[in-house]
């Protein structure tokens, strides 16, 4: 049995065939990153538009890559929530036309607990139940995951995604974008030391996350208290210190509230998913604390951590109940907890 999944939610073009046994047979991803580098950020009317240019040659791709034609396809798969919801719809209304010529059921994904799926993925055996931890350019979520479509959200941020913040303080340093793998890059050569930011709730019971007073603490820092603008800082030690120490803060709160999630529920195994989790400084602190704490962890590969339509897999779950989408779907832009 072949599935044919799409994502299109918010700057990658994916298309995966994968088995229902989920061996990933193909999971081509048409990067926009070119497309809004000039503009600082994700702009949601040039992602849909771009989406709608390059998802046939990328399903083209897939199914080249699979050596299947769209007769193989058995199932389509389409995640449909959360994202732009403009973006979300190119793929949203190419899978619904898919399923209905191919007469194939349609199904759909969540993108949250598709990113925790992606560590099932990758780990190629059975990692439920276990604590999720999302971390991405939307979402910086805590979740109970009974199975793969029963999650309860422990808790996620007020505020800035982690994500985000990497974004954020990318282009206050002057790193360009996307921010993390630039944030990532510099804080390499800097000391996590050099300044003293905060880390919200580290201390407190709530499960929550803010990131919005990290990024400001990182502008005072390089201005002066009170001081948001200012030139932006010359390559150099001092702009290297900032990035690691401000990549330091977001690790310490990650890895301590999803600590603390894991005493709580006294679960043994953590997910880790979303594009944040692509960093290697937080890979090997989250390996780290799993180590002390004696659970097991598990964080797919890096290609499968930032957005790709193979981890659209969790749907398979579904086909096995006939849990079918309608040929009504609509695209959701928030996560609504429940898909
Ligand atoms: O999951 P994802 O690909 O898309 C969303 O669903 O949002 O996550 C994208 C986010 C961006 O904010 C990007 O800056 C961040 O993941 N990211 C990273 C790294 N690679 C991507 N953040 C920190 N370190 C990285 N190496
Ligand atoms: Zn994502």
């Amino acid at each position: 049995m072949h599935f044919l999944a799409i994502e299109t939610s918010c700057d990658e073009t994916s298309v995966a065939i994968f088995t229902d046994e989920l061996q990933i047979l193909a999971n081509v991803v048409a990067s926009q990153i070119d497309l809004h580098a000039r503009f600082g950020g994700v702009v949601p009317e040039v992602a849909a538009r771009a989406h709608l240019q390059r998802l046939l040659p990328t399903m083209e791709e897939a199914l080249r890559q699979a050596n299947l034609t769209l007769a193989d396809i058995g199932a389509v798969v389409v995640m449909n929530s959360p994202g732009l919801v403009g973006a979300l719809l190119v793929g949203v209304s190419a899978a619904k036309m898919l399923a209905l010529t191919l007469e194939v059921p349609l199904l759909n994904a969540n993108h949250i607990e598709a990113h925790i799926f992606a560590a099932r993925m990758a780990a190629g055996r059975d990692i439920f139940p276990c604590v999720g931890l999302v971390v991405s350019g939307g979402h910086t979520s805590l979740f109970h995951c009974k199975t793969p479509l029963d999650f309860d959200l422990l808790g996620g941020t007020i505020d800035d995604a982690a994500g985000e913040a990497f974004d954020k303080v990318a282009a206050i340093l002057g790193l360009g974008f996307p921010g993390g793998p630039a944030v990532e890059r510099e804080a390499a050569s800097g000391d996590p030391k050099a300044h003293a930011l905060p880390r919200s709730f580290l201390k407190d019971e709530r499960l929550e996350f803010s990131f919005s007073g990290l990024k400001t603490a990182v502008l005072y820092a390089l201005y002066g208290t009170g001081i948001t603008r200012g030139p932006k800082p010359e390559p150099g030690q001092r702009r290297a210190d900032l990035a690691a120490s401000f990549q330091q803060a977001v690790i310490d709160v990650l890895v301590a509230k999803s600590r603390q999630a894991l005493r709580r529920t006294k679960l043994t195994r953590l997910a880790v998913g979303g594009g944040v989790s692509a960093n290697r400084a937080l890979r090997a602190a989250l390996e780290a604390m799993a180590e002390r704490e004696q659970v097991e962890l598990f964080i797919p590969p890096l290609s499968l951590c930032t957005d790709n339509a193979a981890m659209a897999a969790v749907a398979v779950e579904k086909w096995r109940r006939q849990m079918y989408a309608p040929l009504d779907l609509d695209a959701v832009p928030t996560y609504q907890g429940k898909n």
